[in-house]
């Protein structure tokens, strides 16, 4: 079972950002279950952030059967960097009418960026049998102009509950 499990995370660490020594180690290895507790992904922390030089972040987790946020504005025509993880098991998410997709594993961060060319809504369905509410988990991305972008609150950013 753990040479197995070796074996996946060999094969895969280019996915994630933390290095299989970490997971050996143990002690920085995400804990799935107090991810709202501590870290990058407490609740605060999560949706499309602004960093240096106007990068933009995007923090997510994905859990039976949600994305959280559930709905996520970001500038388009700009380079998203996306982080995510999972709080239980494995989930993929798509950006339906892209090419664009990512894995949430528990206990690590998926890392990529992609960039949205023009304002518009992208559903993100669930693409990893995941459990019984599977068929029925999705999300929402809203690419929005720059400068409308630019002009929302943080809380506006996490819900989509534009002005
Ligand atoms: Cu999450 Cu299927």
């Amino acid at each position: 079972m753990t040479l197995v499990a070796l074996a996946i995370l060999s094969t895969r660490y280019d996915m994630v950002d933390l290095p299989v020594w970490h997971f050996l180690g143990g002690g920085k290895a995400l804990d799935p279950a107090g991810l709202h507790l501590q870290g990058e992904f407490v609740e605060s922390n999560l949706g499309a952030a602004e960093g240096p030089a106007r990068s933009v972040t995007v923090r997510m987790i994905a859990q039976q059967f949600v994305f959280v946020p559930q709905c996520i504005a970001v500038p388009a025509g700009v380079p998203i960097t996306f982080r995510i993880t999972s709080a239980d098991v494995v989930h993929t998410l798509s950006f339906l009418g892209t090419d664009y997709g990512l894995k949430a594993v528990p206990g690590a961060v998926t890392e990529a960026t992609f960039t949205f060319a023009k304002a518009g809504e992208f559903k993100i369905p669930c693409h990893e049998f995941c459990g019984a509410g599977h068929y029925a988990m999705r999300g929402r991305l809203d690419v929005v102009p720059r400068d409308q972008f630019a002009s929302l609150l943080p809380g506006e950013r996490r819900t989509c509950e534009l002005p």
